[in-house]
């Protein structure tokens, strides 16, 4: 059959993510044109038991992304050529909606085999899960591939920890390329979802060796938290909200928290005690436009951190595996 030019250019063109390999908001439009339709589905099915899921997919996807970039990594299993992510510091016993992420996958795979990758699959689910509870929508350019390795030193060293400085969690911010702004804005992520006694308990009983609560942490609140979480090991993994007034809705009470001095965590309530982030949590705290508007933003850059394209890495056939 005569190939003539104008049908070379017609594929070059059609063709185009995939030679070039950068992200496209086409990307599934005529291969799996009902995706954004099955993840949200998925996810809506989800909440309907699970109001808490929603908080867990984000964290999910900022531990993928933040460690290795945005490839699917932190869902694989353990194999005899790599550790999982799963068991990294800051993700054993406590990162949730691996079981979620693999049962929409299976959904997608019926409707469209072999052509979305899990971290196009997860980053979606983010989106939704955070439009779902009352936050901001974005636009999404997709055709991320997935990871063959997963990389549990990244994992340990890159994700930030609820007991280090601010100046160490930014510098793990723009190692990926986010900056303060985005720093503040995403840990406007804490507006929903939980937290073990485990990671502030330092901060309730005797704080640096000081005999009493840390002076940052609101008193009324330091009381209810130390009955919720009483100064034994036992206690370490009873769970409390993240933002009390507002638990499962994506709002900026957060930030109206950090300036009342009711953070949970030392890493979040010290955004409003450093000269650098302190403008920026009061003003998510007054305009919930601003936040919402900023948080979108970052979460755009978030999910293109690292990420892999074109012909390189693969599109898994279950997330947990390696094809
Ligand atoms: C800035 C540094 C950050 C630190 C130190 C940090 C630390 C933590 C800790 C210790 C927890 C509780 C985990 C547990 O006890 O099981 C948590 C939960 C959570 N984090 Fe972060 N985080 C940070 C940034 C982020 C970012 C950027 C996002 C998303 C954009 C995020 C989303 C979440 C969510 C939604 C939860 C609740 C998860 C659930 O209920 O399952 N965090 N974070
Ligand atoms: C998309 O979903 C609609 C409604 O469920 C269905 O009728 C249609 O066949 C689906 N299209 C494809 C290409 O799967
Ligand atoms: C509901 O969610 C819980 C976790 O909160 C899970 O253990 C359970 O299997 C879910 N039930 C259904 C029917 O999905
Ligand atoms: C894993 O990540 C660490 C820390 O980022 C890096 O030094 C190392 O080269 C990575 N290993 C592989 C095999 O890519
Ligand atoms: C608090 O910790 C300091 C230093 O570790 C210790 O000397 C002091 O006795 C402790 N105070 C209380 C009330 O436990
Ligand atoms: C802090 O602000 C929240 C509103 O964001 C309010 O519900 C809470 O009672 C305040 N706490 C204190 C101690 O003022
Ligand atoms: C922030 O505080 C530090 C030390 O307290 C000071 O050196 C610096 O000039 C301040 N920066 C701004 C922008 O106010
Ligand atoms: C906070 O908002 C004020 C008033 O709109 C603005 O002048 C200031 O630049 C903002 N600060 C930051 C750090 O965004």
């Amino acid at each position: 059959m005569h190939f003539s030019s104008t049908s070379l250019v017609f594929c070059l063109l059609v063709f185009q993510p995939f030679v070039y390999g950068q992200l496209d908001y086409k990307f599934y439009d005529s291969t799996c044109p009902n995706l954004t339709r099955i993840v949200r589905f998925g996810l809506w099915s989800a909440m309907a038991n699970d109001t808490r899921i929603a908080a867990s997919l984000l964290r999910l996807h900022f531990h993928d992304c933040i460690s290795n970039g945005c490839d699917a990594s932190v869902l694989l299993d353990e194999t005899s050529s790599f550790e999982s992510e799963k068991d990294a510091l800051g993700n054993r016993n406590s990162l949730r909606g691996f079981e979620l992420i693999e049962t929409i996958k299976a959904n997608v795979e019926k409707a469209c085999p072999k052509t979305v990758s899990c971290i196009d699959i997860l980053t979606l689910a983010v989106r939704e899960a955070v439009f779902l509870t009352g936050g901001s929508y974005w636009p999404l350019a997709l055709g991320r591939r997935d990871s063959v390795t997963a990389n549990i030193t990244a994992a340990n060293t890159e994700i930030p920890s609820p007991f280090e400085s601010l100046d160490n969690i930014i510098a793990k911010f723009t190692a990926k390329g986010l900056n303060l702004k985005d720093v503040v804005a995403l840990s406007g992520a804490h507006t929903i979802g939980f937290v073990k006694c485990f990671a502030f308990k330092f901060r309730l009983f005797n704080f640096s060796g000081s005999g009493v609560p840390d002076p940052t942490l609101d008193a009324s609140l330091a009381t209810k938290l130390q009955n919720v979480c009483p100064n034994q090991d036992d206690s370490d993994n009873t769970l409390v909200p993240l933002d009390a007034v507002t638990t499962t809705k994506f709002d900026n009470i957060f930030f109206k928290n950090l300036v009342n001095n009711s953070g949970v965590l030392a890493s979040d309530q010290v955004l409003m005690t450093d000269n650098r982030t302190t403008a920026l949590v009061v003003n998510y705290s007054r305009y919930p436009f601003l936040f919402a508007k900023d948080f979108g933003d970052s979460m755009v850059k978030l999910s293109n951190v690292g990420v892999i394209t074109g012909q390189n890495g693969q599109v898994r056939n279950k997330c947990n595996l390696v094809n």
